[in-house]
């Protein structure tokens, strides 16, 4: 497979100018979450019948998948954050490179197909090298469900064996609890025949929402949010409204930005029980927080040094790892934090150092001691969430950044500047006029290839 060009030019890319030094004041509307939002969207692919779904977030991620379930052959009618959906008419189909090309939850539409289709015929999620991503555990527990699978040139084939043309239910045991590989087999069970017992399930709340909504379709699926999840399979699964869950990460973020800027904002709507883990690390390192029905407030004091170690949920997110290290690179004494869930996550401590913060990166573990104060500059995102951890760490440091590499941002949130604006922070999108030197924004070179892999 033929990976993009090294080599990118950011000349009349967009970028983010930001003042630097902000505070932030006010309050923050949370859109609904991106990564359910993706998986429902697929499910919607298991009915014949009319889905709504409300509180989508506009993003490009957003538009990738919709623009792959159309050319499957499903009407979709967008109205905002509202979208109808009507699947009644899709036809087998392979899934297009150019369409699933940097999109991994594309990848999830398998399990949807399979039992829908008796075959589904879907490219390799990523693009490119995907070696450090791998989908093991996806294609293990459909091959446990009955399906018969060959990988031939990038392209992942999937038949049901036998007549029946349906899938059977079985106990699978995952080796980690991978979220997409419990959200594919939990699709592909629901309308398997017999019951199927997923072992060490994901337990994100992106996955209890989806089999809540699968549950409102006609699915029996006990246990969500619990280790071992369950799925009785039904013949047929109908229509239902449904609203995704208030997106946890971007919640994270604002507040990790509010911690960083020693301000005070409130968030809403959220699910507090969602951000328990990220809560008491914020509170842990000096930040008050009060929780009132589905809104948080923080008022950001003195940010202390505090250890994180990524983990799944209900542990600290490895979605909020690059936002979090931001903040404590201007923390009074050190942290040490520690990635567990990805091996290459740490594209955002070059630039943070070049930044003038003292972080000491050994393999996934960044030890972090705190400065005074990180300078602003050009930066380059180079995925989702380690954007928004330079567009905090724009905001924190003195002087003006521009952010590039919008593109990563734009995938994951919705409005972000608009949204900071309202919060009072100085920034503005502009076309970018000069052509960045690659020296300006080169990532650890054996970390080069990993900037194609859509971490989220
Ligand atoms: C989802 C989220 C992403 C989040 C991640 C972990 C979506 C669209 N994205 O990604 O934002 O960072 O969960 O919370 O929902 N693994 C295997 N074999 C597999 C599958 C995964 O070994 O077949 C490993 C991965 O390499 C990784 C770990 O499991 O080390 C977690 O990955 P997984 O939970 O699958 O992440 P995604 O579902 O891709």
């Amino acid at each position: 497979m033929v990976c993009g060009s090294k080599k990118k030019s950011y000349l009349k890319s967009q970028n983010l100018k930001i003042f630097g030094q902000g505070k932030v004041n006010g309050i923050v509307e949370i859109s609904g979450a991106k990564n359910s939002a993706l998986v429902l969207l697929v499910a919607t692919l298991l009915t014949n019948e009319r889905i709504i779904l409300e509180n989508v977030p506009r993003l490009t991620d957003i538009e990738k998948m919709e623009n792959i379930l159309k050319n499957l052959g499903v009407n979709l009618v967008d109205k905002n954050n509202k979208l109808e959906i009507d699947s009644k008419n899709i036809s087998f189909k392979e899934l297009p490179y150019e369409l699933v090309n940097g999109l991994r939850a594309s990848f999830f539409c398998i399990g949807a197909l399979l039992s829908k289709f008796g075959e589904a015929t879907v490219p390799l999620p990523g693009g490119c090298k995907i070696g450090s991503r791998p989908i093991d555990e996806h294609i293990n527990g459909l091959k446990a469900l009955g399906a018969e699978i060959i990988i031939e040139e990038g392209i992942v084939k999937a038949k049901i064996k036998g007549k029946k043309n349906k899938l059977h239910g079985t106990n699978i045991k995952l080796k980690c609890p991978s979220v997409g590989a419990t959200e594919t087999l939990i699709m592909a069970a629901s309308l398997a025949e017999g019951r199927t017992i997923i072992e060490n399930a994901a337990r994100e709340p992106e996955v209890q929402d989806l089999c809540h909504m699968l549950n409102k379709m006609g699915a029996k699926i006990y246990n969500s949010g619990k280790q071992n999840i369950i799925i009785d399979g039904v013949n047929k699964l109908g229509g239902c409204t449904h609203k995704v869950i208030p997106d946890r990460i971007e919640a994270g973020t604002f507040l990790i930005a509010a911690a960083a800027t020693s301000s005070t904002i409130r968030i809403s709507p959220v699910i507090p029980n969602h951000l328990k883990a990220v809560i008491n690390k914020l509170q842990e390192s000096g930040s008050e927080i009060t929780i009132k029905d589905n809104s948080i407030t923080i008022k950001g004091k003195e940010i202390k040094g505090v250890d994180i170690n990524t983990a799944p949920f209900p542990g600290f997110p490895t979605d909020l790892q690059a936002p979090f290290t931001a903040l404590m690179t201007i923390a009074n004494g050190e942290s040490k934090i520690t990635e567990t869930i990805f091996e290459n996550r740490m594209n955002h401590i070059h630039l943070l150092n070049k930044m003038g913060a003292n972080i000491k990166l050994n393999k996934n573990v960044a030890h972090i001691k705190g400065v005074k104060t990180i300078k602003g500059m050009n930066l380059v995102g180079s995925d989702l969430r380690s954007s928004a951890a330079l567009i905090i760490a724009g905001i924190i440091a003195k002087g003006i950044s521009r952010v590039y590499g919008l593109e990563h941002l734009d995938r994951g949130y919705e409005n972000f500047e608009s949204k900071l604006k309202t919060l009072g922070i100085e920034i503005t999108r502009e076309l970018s006029i000069e052509n960045l030197s690659e020296k300006e924004y080169k990532i650890n070179p054996e970390l080069e290839e990993i900037r194609h892999i859509k971490a989220a």
